[in-house]
Parts: structure tokens; C-alpha cells; sequence
């Protein structure tokens, strides 16, 4: 089976984006294994840090390298991506061997999709993915499912999928398994 990495790109606690990507395992359940990214220490970017490279960083790396594709659970921030999420992408980008800078980097050739849950500025936000995703050499799967939070969630803090956005969820599932084979 294969692996995907899974990257919550909200670190908070009660992240719409986090269950969002728990209906996403559903959509993957028997199909491929998930595992989630663990990128919370990853530091703010500077290239006077980058030797050596951070731990946390060098485990991102290794986590992204192990797994066959990764999927971005993205909020959207000012009508854009997070700068906590490029900030990691960023990190991520780097070549892995310094002394080209040009040469392959985590990475590299990775199959990669994002969903993004949100209220406002999901198509701004996924132009800025659909150029980013492919500009770090990532194989894009631009198959993004978008979902509004539910009003009650505010209140509850449990996010609810309509059946739409899970249908969508089935759909890009089977879209980034497909890029796998
Ligand atoms: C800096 C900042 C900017 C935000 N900008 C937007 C926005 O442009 N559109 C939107 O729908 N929500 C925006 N929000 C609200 C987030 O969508 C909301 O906090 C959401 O819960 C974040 O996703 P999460 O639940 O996965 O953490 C913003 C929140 C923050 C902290």
C-alpha cells in the first residue's frame, strides 16, 4: 500500500483543517496508509540556519522523503496561504545537498494535493498552491477540495463535512492514488 504523508497546516489544537483530514483517512481507508506530519518545531526560515540543518527540519525531510505523496490540509489566512505552511515549504525546499542549491531537494518529484477549509479565499489560496506546488517540483494534483466551516462548529468546535466536500474528498483521493501508479 502506499503512504501519504499527511500535513495539517493549522497547528492549532481544535483545527478544522485536523478534521478535516480525519474524514480524508476515510477516503484512503483500505487504500493507502496515513501518517501525519510532525512540524510544530520547525524554526522560521533563515539561511544563516541552515548549516547544519535543524533537527526538526531534518525530520521533516526524512518524513516527506519516506512518503509516497503528500496532502496539505490548508486554512487560509488574509485570502492566502499560512506563512507557518510556507515557511515548511520553504524549508523543504532546499537542496538537500548545499553545494548545489540547484539540485534535488525533499521534495523532489513528490505527488502532492491540498484541500483547504475555510470561509473565504479558497480560490486565492489555491492559485497560490497551484503555483507554488509545481514551481518546488512537486507533481500537483490540482483536484482541491475546498469546504466552508459549518456555523455551529464555531460554537462546538466540531467540524461537519457536507456530504459534497466528502464526495470531493472521495474524488481527490482516488485522483492522488491514481498519480501513484
Ligand atoms: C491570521 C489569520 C487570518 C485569517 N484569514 C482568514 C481568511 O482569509 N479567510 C477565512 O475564511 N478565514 C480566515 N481566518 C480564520 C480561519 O479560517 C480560522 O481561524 C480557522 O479556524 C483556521 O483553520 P483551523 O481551524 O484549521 O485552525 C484567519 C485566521 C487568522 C489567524
Amino acid at each position: 500500500m502506499k503512504n501519504i504523508l499527511f500535513i495539517v497546516g493549522s497547528l492549532r489544537e481544535g483545527s478544522f483543517n485536523k478534521q478535516m483530514a480525519t474524514a480524508a483517512e476515510q477516503a484512503l481507508a483500505g487504500k493507502a496508509t496515513v501518517s501525519y506530519l510532525d512540524w510544530k518545531d520547525v524554526p522560521v526560515f533563515s539561511q544563516d540556519l541552515e548549516v547544519p540543518t535543524p533537527a526538526p527540519v531534518a525530520a521533516v525531510r526524512e518524513a516527506i522523503q519516506a512518503a509516497d505523496a503528500i496532502w496539505i490540509f490548508s486554512p487560509v489566512y488574509n485570502f492566502s496561504i499560512p506563512g507557518s505552511v510556507k515557511n515548511l515549504l520553504d524549508w523543504a525546499s532546499r537542496a538537500l545537498d548545499l553545494s548545489d542549491t540547484t539540485g534535488a531537494s525533499a521534495l523532489q518529484d513528490k505527488v502532492s494535493t491540498v484541500s483547504l477549509v475555510a470561509n473565504g479565499g479558497h480560490e486565492q489560496a489555491a492559485e497560490v498552491y497551484r503555483n507554488l506546488m509545481p514551481f518546488i517540483r512537486t507533481k500537483f494534483v490540482d483536484q482541491i477540495t475546498t469546504s466552508r466551516v459549518n456555523d455551529s462548529a464555531w460554537v462546538d468546535g466540531a467540524f461537519v463535512p457536507s456530504e459534497e466536500v466528502l464526495a470531493d474528498l472521495n474524488k481527490q483521493a482516488e485522483a492522488l492514488l491514481e498519480a501513484l501508479n
